[in-house]
């Protein structure tokens, strides 16, 4: 005979959501204790149905509410249970050491950024893959140009819509045309990226980094270009007997153009950057291009070279990072090792700051 008593019982003290679906099949599935009282009501008499017909819908109604109480109850339990499964403590101590570290040169430009911020230059990007227009045409080297050669330029097979050829970009000065193109002076820009030029020795990998800067306002000379680039160099040297030396030079978008050189001594086998290379100790080394931004770059660009004037500059980023933390083979920086990289890596946290060192 069935009891509701010992049913209710059973479902109070399932133990499992499973156990509980089982009883639920038991009692109220399609051939369940409950279920089987219900059909029989169709073969009572009339006076039978109405003394039974209550009591087994009492059944019935009894045994659900017992089955969704318990399942509830079941289930916040589970969900407790894995709360407390999954809870971290955040005020735990790290553990494991950190794996990884930020490449040198992603540091540098980071060090580049934070510098010039300083001096009120804000970054800006262009793209890898350019156009002849940008990366030479503009910049005043026309087709016939010996420098267009002399870059080694990677082309790629198809032209752009507008039929210009398609290169990966040799070197960052296209970001002069594009922020010239696309702002109104005053301009003070730096531009930290990748550059191609097919090329490959212990110094020159085919992908390296530069960083382009910018100047464009008026009554801009010389002057100003030496002493930005002495205030960035003493900034990322981190010492103040920087000396610079302007040599005349040669590129088709400045003019007039300089070399900048920088006195160095050598120290078991490394450049240490800093002091007069004039003197018996310090020499002088080749560290980047630059020059007041060539009239035809700026008129190229819609903007009147009577009215603005600049400056600008490009140096190569690995070089750099070379000379700062005593690296001596570029092409180690391109090739995953994971013992160079956790030597000369940072860690994810050293962000470079002014007030907190830039090398920190
Ligand atoms: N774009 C030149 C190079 O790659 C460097 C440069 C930039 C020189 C800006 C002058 C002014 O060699």
């Amino acid at each position: 005979m069935f009891d509701i008593n010992q049913a209710i019982l059973a479902i109070d003290h399932a133990e499992t959501l499973d156990a509980l679906e089982a009883l639920r099949v038991q009692f109220l599935g399609k051939n369940g204790e409950i279920t089987l009282l219900m059909k029989k009501l169709g073969q009572m008499t009339q006076d039978e149905r109405s003394s039974f017909g209550p009591l087994f819908n009492g059944y019935q109604r009894e045994a659900n509410a017992a089955i969704a109480s318990r399942k509830t109850a079941l289930e916040s339990a589970v969900l407790d249970a894995r709360l407390a499964n999954e809870r971290i403590d955040m005020t735990l101590p790290a553990d494991a050491a950190p794996k990884g570290s930020i490449h040198p040169v992603s540091q540098v430009m980071d060090e580049l950024a934070e510098i010039f911020a300083d001096m009120g230059f804000a970054v800006a990007t262009g793209p890898e893959i350019e156009d002849d227009w940008r990366n030479f045409t503009a910049l005043n080297i026309p087709e016939t140009h010996p420098a267009r050669a002399m870059h080694d330029t990677f082309y790629f097979p198809d032209k752009d819509a507008e039929g210009r050829a398609m290169l990966l970009r040799t070197h960052t000065s296209p970001v002069q045309i594009r922020t010239m193109m696309s702002q109104q002076p005053p301009i003070r820009i730096i531009a930290p990226g990748r550059v191609y030029r097919s090329d490959s020795d212990a110094t020159h990998t085919p992908m390296f980094h530069q960083v382009e800067g910018l100047v464009i306002d008026r009554g801009i000379h010389m002057g100003h270009l030496k002493w930005t680039l002495e205030t960035f160099l003493k900034a990322y040297f981190e010492r103040d007997d920087i000396v610079l030396r302007l040599r005349p030079s040669y590129f088709p978008f400045t003019e007039p153009s300089a070399e900048v050189d920088v006195g160095y001594k050598q120290e078991k086998g490394r450049r240490i950057v800093g002091g007069h290379g004039d003197d018996d100790a310090h020499a002088w080394m080749e560290l980047l291009g630059s020059g007041m931004v060539n009239r035809r770059v700026i008129a190229n660009c819609g903007l009147d070279p009577d009215e603005w004037q600049g400056f600008a500059f490009g140096v190569g980023v690995d070089r750099l990072a070379m000379l700062k933390y005593g690296m001596d083979d570029l092409r180690a920086f391109f090739d995953g090792d994971l013992r160079w990289l956790a030597h000369y890596g940072f860690g994810a946290l050293s962000v470079p700051t002014l007030s907190g060192g830039i090398s920190a």
